[in-house]
């Protein structure tokens, strides 16, 4: 038989009967049935489960939750949240399974992406734990909003929204406010951020051509409100401060409320330290922080480089001016640089002895890899929270001469099948 379905042929809602495989990227593991791949979710590797097909568009593989467990998982748990099961919540993978082993399923998963697209079978990985439990860490939470203004969580591959009225990922001060017990009518989605500097701000994205009124909620300060037309849109200011404070390396940082922070509150601190770590900064070096958000790294290494410099590359313009208001202080010069990565470092001048790169989801690229690869670093630190982009980026430092030579992982994104990595690369030595 062929690995591919026959054409026409869709198993939507059929339940297979099947021995679960290896971990897969994404929140799910790999099993087979009649010559396909089955991509289960709510399983562990080496169940037997019953696996409901939820979605089929026929080829190769097909995806399927396990609605029954045949033979469990000594990994297995019951998981906290009721809307962690099959068709309910799509914001967490693995509450079904004990925090131990969602790290060794984690570690699995870059170990497997850096030997099938990073060409580094031989890396050892494991992922570390940071301060903190499984539950209670999420210090900014978008809910959802359906057409009637009931607040929830988008269903796992959908736009279905699953109403809850308490999401046990988010920190207290999140769930204090009391966003999901209101009715948000005309909302698309609210955001909730909760900051370590104590303040409290809520991004509303309102449905094309409505208004929403923010109803009352259970604070004792008021939270600032911000609207933005659509994710990733500019924000505009209704009420109270455009920024919250977040605190890290003993310094607060400004941040703008629909801006990028690590949103793990032992995250900014556990990159940080990493980085540093990774890079080993000495007097005089000159830094290049890419993908720098409101400068967290070059506000680690500025004081560790007397002497020396540093250029962040920012491409959000309320960003970079955090950036710019965040690193204003340093001993150091820091020149904060607007514009994609890839256009500043045409017009940037000059070698770096450092370079720390945090790009988004879809990797830094090829052109930007050469672009750094190009300026001779003597450490190049790689943070990543998708270790297929990461995997991919290292093959190509690879063919510029630059080779990974160690990787820590941390588990920043506890539930869920995020993880977070910190790559060193550093100039291939000759033979
Ligand atoms: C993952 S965040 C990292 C921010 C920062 N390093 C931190 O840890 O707080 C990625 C940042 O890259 C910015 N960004 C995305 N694409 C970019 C590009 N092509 N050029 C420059 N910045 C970009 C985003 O605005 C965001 O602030």
């Amino acid at each position: 038989m062929s690995g591919a379905a026959e054409p026409g042929l869709d198993w939507t809602g059929r339940e297979l009967a099947v021995e679960v495989g290896p971990v897969a990227h994404g929140g799910h593991c790999v099993a087979r049935h009649e010559g396909r791949v089955v991509f289960v979710r709510h399983a562990l590797p080496g169940e037997q489960v019953l696996a409901r097909v939820t979605e089929d568009r026929g080829g190769s593989f097909c995806r399927a939750d396990a609605v029954s467990v045949l033979v469990a998982s000594p990994d297995r748990v019951e998981p906290p949240c009721p809307h962690a099961r099959p068709g309910g919540c799509g914001g967490c993978d693995w509450q079904h399974a004990t925090p131990q082993a969602q790290r060794e399923l984690k570690a699995a998963v870059v170990a497997e992406q850096l030997a099938r697209l990073g060409d580094r079978p031989d890396l050892p990985v494991t992922v570390e734990p940071v301060p903190g439990g499984p539950l209670g860490w999420r210090t900014r939470v978008r809910f959802a909003v359906d057409a009637g203004g009931t607040v929830g969580l988008h269903r796992h591959r959908s736009h279905d929204i699953e109403p809850v009225e308490h999401c046990p990922l988010a920190t207290e001060s999140v769930g204090q406010l009391g966003v999901t017990l209101q009715r948000w009518p005309g909302a698309q989605a609210v955001e909730v951020i909760a900051s370590s500097g104590g303040d409290l701000a809520l991004v509303v994205t309102p449905r094309a051509g409505a208004d929403v009124a923010v109803p009352p909620l259970a604070a004792a300060t008021e939270p600032a409100v911000l609207s933005q037309p659509g994710r990733g849109g500019r924000a505009t200011r209704v009420r109270g401060h455009r920024a919250v404070r977040e605190r890290a390396l003993g310094r607060i940082f400004r941040v703008g409320a629909a801006g990028f922070w690590q949103v793990h509150p032992a995250a900014a601190e556990t990159l940080a330290a990493a980085v540093v770590r990774a890079l080993r900064p000495q007097a005089g070096d000159s830094v290049l922080d890419l993908y720098a958000g409101a400068g967290l790294f070059a506000g680690a290494l500025a004081p560790l480089v007397p002497g020396g410099r540093i250029v962040a590359v920012e491409s959000d313009r309320g960003a970079a001016g955090d950036a710019v208001y965040n690193l204003r202080d340093l001993a150091v010069p820091v020149s904060v640089e607007i514009g994609q990565v890839g256009h500043v470092l045409d017009s940037v001048q000059g070698g770096f002895d450092l370079v720390v790169l945090d790009p988004p989801r879809a990797g830094a690229g090829a052109r930007v890899v050469g672009q750094i690869a190009a300026r001779r670093p003597r450490a190049v630190a790689y943070v990543a929270c998708d270790p297929a982009s990461f995997a991919r980026d290292i093959a190509t430092f690879a063919g510029h001469g630059l080779r990974l030579v160690g990787v820590r992982a941390f588990d920043l994104f506890p539930m869920t099948h995020h993880v977070e990595c910190v790559g060193l690369l550093e100039p291939e030595r000759p033979a």
